[in-house]
């Protein structure tokens, strides 16, 4: 969906939620005076009941914030604008996803709160204006609207949730790094044949003896080995806690640590190595373990994901398979791009053409793209080669292809 998509759907969301809200706040308000359940009761327990209401709707709207939250980061809409304007401002601004859902929550809390002003002026005018209504009818109609806003805040929470379910997994609630090490890296598939083939074959250009960053590096260390003659070190970037927690696994040969030594043997080979021995293999998960000096969580999401630049960037399968959107993907390409510095190099692999692959039997979203997609993205800046390799996965991953692409940015001059 496009920016101004997603904020017209936004709007629209936001309308029409605070429309049925407000329908279902004041009717139900209205029908406990009404039905004078309350009749009697002295004001001080009409008060606890108040109070009592407003922290049942403080749970239903527990609910709703985090599903706002997976909502925006999945698909960048809200049904409330205001909080969409917070997270959008903060995500741009902070380098963690968590900032930006707590900035969208806090947004979101605060209209409902500020919704809070007409009911009491509504109530307790209605009292003031005539004696048919006393401040304690007042106060059951505000108990009553709290309560049918708890009912509406959760409901609304729930159908969210099984919405995004329906639709895409999401990063934040349904990755499992072992389940993605288990479905793509029990073997070397065609898909990373062909990557790591073209991951040493681009390194051959890179500087030597400088830092090498990969972006949106996952669980995996597949790539790694590939850099580890080259780099002076090696810094690993993810999104997500749970994916560097398990690379850090790896490091400290934890036991369970998944095995990448097929990965590391094939590497070598592609290096020219015909039958790499046990030894060599152990060399150089050794230098990748020292060479690794960094984990660091990033955010592709926010315009400087890192504070400072790199002479190589190697970002494999993250902006693709972060996002569905085209206008998002070029958004996280440019942010990414952009740690590379002047003359540096930057390789990166996308599916091709793919709108989801599966994890653990969720559906993650892919960007469909092809190579005139990064032709567009890089143009600019860099001077790119792309290539397009077919690898026969549709049966089992839902991609028959894959995007391979090195590119240069230009010096300054
Ligand atoms: C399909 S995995 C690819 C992992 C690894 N590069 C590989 O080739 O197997 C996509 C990765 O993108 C990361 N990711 C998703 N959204 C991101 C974001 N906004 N910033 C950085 N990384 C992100 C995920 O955490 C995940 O590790």
């Amino acid at each position: 969906m496009s920016l101004l998509g997603t904020w017209t759907v936004s709007l629209a969301a936001t309308a029409a939620s605070a429309y049925a809200l407000d329908a279902v706040a004041a009717a139900a308000g209205a029908s406990l005076v009404a039905v004078g359940l309350l009749d009697g009761v002295a004001q001080e327990w009409v008060m606890v009941f108040l109070v009592a209401s407003y922290a049942i709707w403080a749970v239903g709207l527990r609910t709703n914030l985090r599903a706002n939250g997976a909502l925006l980061a999945a698909t960048g809409t809200s049904t409330n604008v205001l909080s969409k304007a917070a997270f959008d401002v903060t995500r741009r601004r902070a380098r963690r996803g968590s900032t930006a859902r707590l900035a969208a929550a806090v947004a979101y809390a605060g209209t409902e709160v500020a919704k809070e002003t007409p009911y009491y002026l509504a109530a307790f005018g209605a009292a003031a204006a005539t004696d048919a209504i006393t401040s304690t009818d007042a106060l059951v109609f505000l108990a009553g609207a709290n309560l049918a806003a708890a009912g509406y805040e959760y409901g609304l929470g729930r159908l969210t949730g099984a919405f995004l379910r329906h639709r895409y997994a999401s990063f934040e609630t349904d990755w499992v790094p072992q389940r993605y090490l288990a479905d793509y890296y029990a073997a070397i598939e065609p898909d990373e044949i062909a990557t790591i083939a073209f991951l040493v074959s681009s390194l051959r250009s890179a500087p030597r003896d400088e830092p090498v960053l990969f972006f949106g590096v996952g669980p995996t260390m597949h790539h790694v080995f590939a850099a580890a003659e080259i780099a002076s070190e090696i810094h690993l970037g993810d999104y997500l806690p749970a994916n560097l927690a398990e690379i850090q696994r790896w490091i400290s040969r934890a036991p369970g640590a998944h095995d990448w030594r097929p990965f590391v043997y094939y590497t070598l080979q592609c290096e020219g190595v015909a039958r790499p021995t046990d030894d060599e293999v152990a060399h150089r998960e050794d230098l990748a373990r020292r060479k690794i000096t960094q984990l660091l969580q990033v955010d592709a999401m926010h315009a400087r994901p890192i504070d400072r630049l790199y002479s190589t960037v190697i970002s494999p399968y993250c902006a693709d398979s972060a996002t569905d959107n085209l206008v998002t993907w070029r958004r996280l390409m440019r942010n990414i791009t952009g740690l590379v510095g002047p003359g540096g190099l930057f390789i990166t692999a996308a599916l091709h053409r793919c709108s989801g692959y599966t994890v653990g039997g969720r559906r993650f979203p892919s960007a469909n793209v092809d190579e005139s997609d990064f032709e567009a993205a890089l143009r600019r800046d860099f001077d790119a080669s792309i290539e397009v390799c077919a690898t026969g996965q549709d049966a089992t991953h839902g991609y028959g292809s894959v995007v391979l692409c090195q590119a240069r940015r230009h010096a300054v001059t």
